[in-house]
């Protein structure tokens, strides 16, 4: 019988648990056998005392174990990846990435999030395509990925189900911005999938879980430290996150802006296209797919620029339920009821646009949940149509908000909260453009 009062004393006390206390918590939770206010209990002691990087591993290992193992390094034929995103507002670089590595010769088979709060998640973001499939069995998606490259799942009850039952309680518990919680959290769901490679992207800022570069940075250390002990080579990229990613947030909109994106590069938001460029050629690189950041850039320009890209996302989104075509894709998309304008009250430069602030209207909008069960507008969201940097005059079109006609009371607030979150200073101020690209680990 565990002893779950014990354990939640010693780190209530600040002592360090041994690895098979905490492989026995992790075993009595998944056979529920600890009731949710002691498991509560014991996540805010951690929470508040913190967890050593011995016990970050062993929680992160027996999370793991809790569930059954894919393997995907030893049953996918080819070099594997698996790249993830803290999450963040307008991050679809997943979209973009996936196709692009598996037409460079990866093969990626990857468990993805729903989104929950402010930030968005990849698995909402594809069930906005009508009649795409994200619940496949480990089978399925292994399978899948062998045949064309790649599948993106959601989470399942036999991957990791640890983690979803420490999930669950945190977010109820106000105890989700502990950084040991969210390494062993997130490399639990990683190491269960087993791909060869581990690409993390930390975001920091008022978007993201991590406020700032220093907790981005700790975050990331206690993640590639798991990754090193349990024998997988992980890297980090730590990236912004206080301004809105690309030109768009919102499920169908950021889904539309990845494909437009795949075919036609060249016009796309500059951030979003250097983000993806350097998350696709760092991933080439530690992969050994290329030796230099010449050679990978090439080899990303030729799989854009011949189709083989987009080609391969149509492929896993039509395995997975959705239409044959990109172009019957984005016609099946939904469309918001109502497109409504916002203007620039005031001419001058676009110094700062608020990922926070962005993320809580598009929230409100119906774009996100605020609860596991919530249910979600995949129309709804915010479309920029000038970006960080650019020049406006008052009364030009800054953005447009993407919302259904149940939400029409709130429009006023919506425009005056979106204009309170853009920034617009005289031009004669100096304005740097900020990097995306913040550190690599
Ligand atoms: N993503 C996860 O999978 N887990 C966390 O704790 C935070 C972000």
């Amino acid at each position: 019988m565990f002893d779950a009062l014990g354990f939640i004393a010693a780190k209530r006390d600040g002592y360090s648990h041994s690895t098979s206390e905490l492989a026995q918590f992790v075993m009595a939770l998944t056979r529920g056998d600890i009731p949710d206010y002691q498991t509560s209990a014991w996540l805010m002691a951690a929470r508040l005392n913190g967890l050593t990087a011995e016990e970050t591993t062993a929680l992160t290992i027996a999370m793991r174990d809790s569930g059954v193992l894919v393997r995907a390094a030893e049953r996918l034929a080819g070099p594997t990846l698996d790249k993830h995103s803290t999450g963040g507002v307008g991050d679809k670089t997943t979209l973009i990435v996936t196709p692009i590595l598996v037409a460079c010769g990866l093969k990626l088979l990857k468990m993805s999030g729903r989104g929950l709060g402010i930030t968005g998640g990849t698995i909402d973001k594809l069930e906005s395509i009508p009649g795409f499939r994200t619940a496949l069995t480990p089978e399925q998606a292994v399978h899948q990925a062998n045949e064309i490259g790649s599948a993106i799942i959601s989470t399942s009850p036999d991957l990791a189900p640890a983690d979803g039952l420490l999930y669950a309680l945190r977010n109820a518990t106000a105890t989700v911005d502990s950084i040991p919680l969210i390494a062993a959290s997130i490399m639990s769901k990683k190491l269960a999938v087993g791909a060869q490679t581990i690409l993390l992207d930390v975001k920091v800022g008022g978007g993201a879980f991590m406020p700032s570069l220093d907790a981005g940075r700790q975050l990331a250390g206690r993640m590639i430290e798991i990754g090193r002990q349990t024998g997988i080579t992980t890297s980090a990229v730590i990236t912004d996150m206080d301004i809105p990613l690309g030109r768009c947030v919102g499920n169908s909109l950021e889904v539309r802006e990845a494909i437009e994106l795949l075919l036609h590069p060249e016009a796309a938001d500059h951030r979003l296209l250097n983000l993806c460029t350097y998350l696709v050629t760092h991933a080439l690189i530690i992969t050994g797919i290329a030796k230099t950041q010449d050679e990978a850039l090439q080899k990303m320009t030729n799989a854009v620029s011949s189709g083989t890209a987009a080609g391969a996302l149509l492929r896993m989104i039509h395995a997975q339920g959705g239409p044959d075509s990109l172009p019957a894709v984005l016609s099946t998309l939904r469309q918001a009821d109502v497109v409504q304008p916002v203007m620039a009250d005031t001419s001058g430069r676009i110094h700062h646009i608020d990922a926070n602030r962005v993320g809580q209207i598009s929230l409100d909008m119906g774009a996100g949940r605020r609860t596991k069960q919530s249910s979600l507008d995949y129309a709804a969201g915010i479309e920029f149509v000038c970006g960080h940097g650019s020049t406006v005059h008052a009364g030009d079109i800054i953005a447009y908000l993407h919302y259904s006609n149940d939400h029409k009371e709130n429009a006023t607030t919506w425009t005056a909260q979106m204009r309170a979150s853009i920034s617009i200073q005289p031009s004669n101020i100096n304005w740097t453009d900020r990097p995306v690209i913040l550190d690599t680990l």
